[in-house]
């Protein structure tokens, strides 16, 4: 099954339908794993070897805008055109491709994404600029889909898209389907009010390896890569039981013990594989510190040189007091 057929699959008699609206307009968070997605098991409909689960972020996302036009797509990004030629320009519009091969029409769209988080820093860019296209598409067609059908389209974009339909909690089920058709984000209903993000942006230009090539090559070169599922078993049950008894330490512990074993893997690929800066390690030992004097703050790192910091409303001031560049995120 290719991506193609699966859109079909998922649209069945509603592959008919022409785009009914001429606008349409939808936002999606981001969202950061708590446990990590690293690797594929179909890198074509990306498909994960390990179920995985993440927090949404607030009003940290994408709002993506679609007319229709006449004479192929364009792209405008944070108000600047976007060459199709570039690598997200390409992604966007093959993406758009999938569904115009699948209906078997034509259109062009005026692709608006505005996104409140730099683009391509390991930040869920992505997640966030798939998921809200999908969500604009299934207006502008009025396919009027289930979150989890639209989860499993944003997948077909970029595999950490499928956690970004929802707010709080997600876990994205690996599932087993050859088709991928159980593999989609699902909220957890929990709200845990105070629980806080800090952005540490250490950089917000673009990440020099794209994920999708890291993960291939950690696959392909790491001799650790095949203890990694166990450790991902162990970390989301841990992660998953520490959020329904709203354990903060075990939370963060096991969040960012997670992200550790997913960067130490890849320092063990061929060539390896280092998103860190030299201020990333600066944070993190900032962090430390904040721990050793009894403050509750952790991190979580993805790929790329940013930290994302986890704490409690509680100790926001101290921690801010220690960095002041922290960007803070309210997420319930
Ligand atoms: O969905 P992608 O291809 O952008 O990969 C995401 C990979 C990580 O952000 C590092 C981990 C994750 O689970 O989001």
């Amino acid at each position: 099954m290719n991506k193609i057929d699966v859109i079909r699959a998922l649209l069945k008699e509603k592959i008919a339908y022409r785009p009914i609206l001429t606008d349409a307009s939808a936002f999606a968070p981001s969202n950061i794993a708590l446990c990590k997605y690293w690797g594929k098991r179909n890198a074509e409909l990306n498909l994960p070897m390990t179920s995985s689960l993440s927090i949404g972020l607030g009003d940290k996302g994408a709002t993506a805008t679609l007319s229709l036009i006449e004479g192929g797509d364009r792209i405008v990004l944070n108000d600047q055109p976007m060459a199709l030629t570039s690598s997200f320009g390409q992604r966007l519009v093959a993406f758009l491709d999938l569904f115009r091969q699948a209906t078997k029409q034509s259109w062009s769209l005026n692709v608006v994404i505005h996104s409140r988080i730099p683009i391509a820093a390991g930040l869920a860019s992505s997640a966030c600029g798939f998921a809200s296209l999908v969500r604009a598409l299934n207006q502008l067609f009025q396919w009027n889909l289930s979150s989890r059908e639209l989860s499993i389209l944003a997948r077909l974009g970029s595999g950490s898209a499928c956690r970004s339909l929802w707010q709080g909690f997600v876990e994205w089920h690996a599932g087993c389907a050859e088709d991928g058709m159980d593999s989609y984000g699902e909220p957890l209903a929990v709200e845990w009010p105070g629980f806080c993000i800090g952005l540490c942006i250490v950089q917000s230009g673009p990440k020099t390896l794209s994920s999708r090539e890291a993960m291939q090559r950690t696959i392909d070169t790491s001799p650790f890569y095949e203890k990694w599922p166990a450790v991902v078993a162990h970390d989301y049950a841990a992660l998953k039981s520490a959020i329904l008894s709203q354990d903060f330490d075990a939370l963060g512990k096991t969040a960012e013990s997670n992200a550790l074993a997913m960067h130490a893997m890849m320092q063990t690929a061929w060539p390896p594989i280092v998103y860190a800066l030299p201020d990333t390690l600066v944070a993190m030992q900032t962090v430390w510190r904040l721990r050793e004097m009894g403050i509750s703050v952790y991190f979580t790192q993805d790929a790329g040189p940013n930290l994302k910091l986890l704490f409690l409303q509680n100790d926001r001031a101290i921690i801010q007091s220690h960095m002041p560049m922290l960007e803070y995120l309210q997420i319930f």
